[in-house]
Parts: structure tokens; C-alpha cells; sequence
């Protein structure tokens, strides 16, 4: 068994081993893995390797992205995007080997800390489930792993009436949900600024210069100033996303009220607006990823459809390999 870099050629057979390894709700076609790996200017080819057996079968393989240093509580980070092993070649080493590859290389370019999964265009916002094998994996590696699980969710928004669900929520004139527009700019980075300045600024400030469809960028106001926001995407085929969602699916996330208008109904309100919006358009299933607030989404019909554990390592004074 040998260890290479991954070359694009090897695509295919990547992911259809990806999609043997892990349960059917975590597979990925060709789009994502190229949308959330491939594509993406913080993957560090130099950790993207795959383990061959002589014949040249791909069994292993393992993908690690590096920050960029654009948002502080990332920087010197890296992240495992996905790791895993042939059913047939397990526990003999063969990620750990690929893992001391990755982690080696990680500690001579600089980066601190190693997150399993959750970096900005990330598939896996942790460790999957089933986590027995998975979570023991990485304990052996040094890496703390949160003992609490957290969720994507998912709903049919189609089958949903909003308004007669028992949900209180503040019905206040006063306050709109309405998307972006190019003069809300300056707005709303004064409102990241105070309430969220770290990932969720340099997300949306990314979605918004990307030349994305600013549609998509809802934001909850009170008069022109802004006092929340949730961010929404649709997608019309089996595609990406679509493969588990089926066709004009949705997703919603990540929201975000204000600290001075919390606990007063606005965030269910803001919910409440995003996803009839998203009815509206003619969504289905709609995904929100990431979360622990499985009762705040479940108000609304949400349930978990997959979960994961949070994980990190710090990296110490090591050795070369
Ligand atoms: C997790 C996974 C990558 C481990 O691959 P592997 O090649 O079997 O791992 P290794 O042989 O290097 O095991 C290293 C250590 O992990 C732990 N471990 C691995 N498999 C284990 C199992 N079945 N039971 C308990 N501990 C296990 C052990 O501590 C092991 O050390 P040891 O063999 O000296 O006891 C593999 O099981 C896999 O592909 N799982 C599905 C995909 C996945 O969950 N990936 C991780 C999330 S991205």
C-alpha cells in the first residue's frame, strides 16, 4: 500500500468510494466534490492524497483545507474536510497513516489547530454518524471531540402551513424581513460589526461580492436600520444537495437576530417570514445545516436528518516524521 497525491483523474473512483464508506445520507456527486473540494481556494493540495494498493485501487483517501487568514478565530487553522477507508482495508493503519501524512505537512506549513470537518465550504460540519469508530479514530489522534451532537435538519415547507402551527412569535409592524439591497451594504456590515463579526461577516460580505443572487440575503429591519438576517439558497434538479433533497429543494441558514431583540419573539418571527419566503418560491425539502437547536427548528416541523460531533486538535512542538 502506497501513499499519493490525489490527481484530478482519480475523481470518480474517489467518490464512489466515498460514497461505499460513509451511510447514503452523507453521500456527494461529482458537483459537490468539486463545488466543496476541487473548487475551493482553501484546499492545501499538498493533503489531498489517497492510498493505492499495488495494483493501483484507490482505498483511502483524505482532503485537509488551510484558512486563509481572513477571519481571526481561523487563523493558523486547518480542517479535515473527509477522511476515510475501503470497508475491506480497515484497521490496518491505513488512516492513520494518511492522517500523520496530512498532519506532518499541516505542522510545517504553519497551522496551530486541526478541525475535523466545519470549515467555510464544508460537506461535513464534524465527525458522522454512526461516531463509535469514527470518534475512537480521533481520540487516538490527540483531538478533543464535543460530547454533544449537533444536526442538519430538514423540512417539506410545501406540506407546511405556517400560520396554523402553535408557534408564538412577535408580530410587530414595526419590524420587515425583506432582501438586500446594494445601498443595505453599509448597513449591514454595521450590523455584523456588533452582533456577528467573525464567519457569518465574512460569509455573507463573500456571498454579497460574489455576484450571487442578493435575493437570497434576507434582512430583518426596523425602519432602514438592520437588526437581523438569514441567508436562504434553492436549487431546482437532483443535483448537489438535491441528491438527498430531491428537486426545488431549499436550504436556510445561517440566522441571526440582534442581542437587544432576543428572547422577545423575533427569532421565530424571522424564521417564520424565511421560510414562508422560501414556500413562496416554491421549495420542497429545505435543509438547515449545522445546528444544535433542534427544538427552536422543530417549532417549525424540522428533524434531524443528519448529525455530527465537533472536533479539534491542537498541534504541539512535534517531531519530523
Ligand atoms: C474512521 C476510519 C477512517 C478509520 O480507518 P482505519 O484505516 O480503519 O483506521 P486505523 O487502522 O488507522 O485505526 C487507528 C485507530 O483508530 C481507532 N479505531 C479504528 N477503527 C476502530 C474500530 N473499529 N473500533 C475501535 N477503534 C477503532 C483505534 O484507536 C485504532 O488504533 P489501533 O488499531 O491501534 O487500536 C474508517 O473506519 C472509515 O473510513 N470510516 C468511515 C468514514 C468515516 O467515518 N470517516 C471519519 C469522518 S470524516
Amino acid at each position: 500500500m502506497n501513499i499519493f497525491k490525489f490527481e484530478k483523474q482519480d475523481s470518480d473512483e474517489v467518490i464512489k468510494l466515498w460514497n461505499d464508506c460513509f451511510l447514503k445520507r452523507y453521500n456527494i456527486d461529482k458537483y459537490l466534490f468539486d463545488e466543496k473540494l476541487l473548487n475551493d481556494p482553501d484546499l492545501f493540495w499538498p493533503c489531498v492524497l489517497v492510498c493505492k494498493t499495488n495494483e493501483g485501487k484507490i482505498i483511502g483517501f483524505i482532503a485537509c483545507k488551510i484558512s486563509n487568514g481572513s477571519i481571526e478565530e481561523y487563523k493558523n487553522a486547518a480542517w479535515i474536510s473527509v477522511l476515510f477507508v475501503h470497508p475491506d482495508f480497515r484497521r490496518q493503519g491505513i488512516a492513520s497513516k494518511l492522517y500523520f501524512a496530512v498532519e506532518n505537512e499541516l505542522y510545517r506549513a504553519g497551522v496551530k489547530k486541526i478541525f475535523a470537518g466545519g470549515e467555510i465550504r464544508n460537506f461535513f460540519s464534524g465527525i458522522t454518524y454512526p461516531f463509535e469508530i469514527s470518534k475512537a479514530f480521533f481520540v487516538s489522534k490527540g483531538f478533543e471531540v464535543n460530547g454533544c451532537e449537533h444536526y442538519d435538519l430538514c423540512a417539506d415547507v410545501s406540506k407546511i402551513d405556517f400560520d396554523s402551527l402553535a408557534v408564538s412569535y412577535n408580530k410587530s409592524i414595526e419590524y420587515i424581513t425583506r432582501p438586500f439591497e446594494e445601498k443595505d451594504f453599509g448597513e449591514l456590515m454595521n450590523f455584523f460589526d456588533s452582533e456577528f463579526p467573525g464567519r457569518w461577516k465574512f460569509e455573507m460580505t463573500e456571498f454579497i461580492k460574489g455576484g450571487k443572487n442578493l435575493n437570497y440575503l434576507l434582512i430583518f429591519c426596523c425602519k432602514e436600520e438592520i437588526k437581523g438576517f438569514c441567508k436562504i439558497n434553492t436549487g431546482k434538479t437532483h443535483v448537489g444537495l438535491g441528491i438527498h433533497l430531491g428537486e426545488n429543494w431549499g436550504a436556510l441558514g445561517p440566522i441571526g437576530i440582534s442581542k437587544d431583540l432576543r428572547g422577545k419573539g423575533f427569532g421565530n418571527r424571522l424564521l417564520y417570514d424565511s421560510l414562508k419566503h422560501l414556500k413562496e418560491l416554491g421549495v420542497k425539502n429545505v435543509n438547515i445545516d449545522w445546528t444544535v437547536l433542534k427544538d427552536f427548528y422543530g417549532q417549525f416541523g424540522f428533524h434531524p436528518w443528519r448529525s455530527y460531533l465537533g472536533a479539534y486538535k491542537i498541534l504541539g512542538e512535534m517531531n519530523d516524521f
